[in-house]
């Protein structure tokens, strides 16, 4: 029996702060989907640099931002790790969405109001489903404002710049992590200081940091704090 109604989760916070990671098993758990909303300014920005699209034209990164078509499906059994398949236009770019040549770039393209439009649009579509959790910088502020569960997931710098470089190494690609530090903190600075929905805590989010404890711990507790516990048991 769930505490509270619940119908949709909203999750914000910088660059690898483990959002992504809370969001999904959070999903798993509760039966929800889940809707990483970065994964669709990556896919614009995979897109422009693919269609070598002047990316300081905002008109032009705009218009390509209306006009691709992003599909995002769950999990398929593949097993390189993915999380969730993208496809930009029938391709398949769920991992050339991680490259360093989007993560530089993937910043100015999402400070732009008419991408920015474009993917609120497409996203609000996606919540309207019910029974979501969502991922991002701007979803308990302008997204979906009136959800009636919203999480600020933060972690140290330094913390989040470690595990983004282990998951690089991991998916066996070669990983500096003072290059990961610089690119995480120009992001967050990108990010925070935009004209357009800036990252920032909804008044009303709950604010968790997240360095010092794991996924798993951060998501017992919301279960805690949404779900009555069955027979003792999750
Ligand atoms: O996974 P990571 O935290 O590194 O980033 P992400 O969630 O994939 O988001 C990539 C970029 O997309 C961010 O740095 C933001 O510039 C942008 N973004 C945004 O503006 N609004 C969102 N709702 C989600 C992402």
């Amino acid at each position: 029996m769930v505490k509270k109604h619940i119908s949709l989760i909203a999750i914000d916070g910088p660059a690898a702060s483990g959002k992504s990671t809370v969001g999904r098993l959070l999903a798993e758990k509760l039966h929800f989907l889940y809707l990483d909303t970065g994964c669709m300014y990556r896919a614009v920005t995979w897109a422009a640099l693919q269609h070598k699209i002047d990316l300081g034209d905002e008109t032009a990164v705009t218009h390509l931002a209306r006009d691709i078509q992003i599909e995002i499906f769950p999990e398929n059994g593949e097993a390189d790790g993915r999380h969730y398949t993208v496809h930009v236009d029938g391709q398949d770019i769920t991992w050339a969405l991680r490259t360093p040549a989007v993560d530089a770039n993937v910043s100015q393209v999402s400070s732009y109001l008419g991408v920015r439009q474009e993917m609120v649009k497409r996203q609000r579509a996606f919540g309207e489903r019910g029974a979501v959790v969502m991922v991002g910088r701007d979803i308990g502020t302008v997204v979906m404002p009136d959800a009636p569960l919203k999480l600020y997931i933060t972690a140290s710098a330094e913390e989040r710049a470690r595990r983004r470089t282990r998951d690089r190494s991991d998916q066996g690609h070669t990983a500096d992590y003072d290059r990961i530090l610089a690119d995480v903190l120009r992001r967050d600075d990108i990010d925070s200081n935009r004209e357009h929905s800036p990252l920032r805590p909804a008044a009303d989010a709950i604010l968790i940091d997240s360095t010092e404890q794991p996924p798993t711990m951060i998501v017992n507790a919301i279960l805690d704090m949404i779900q009555e516990p069955v027979n003792g048991n999750r």
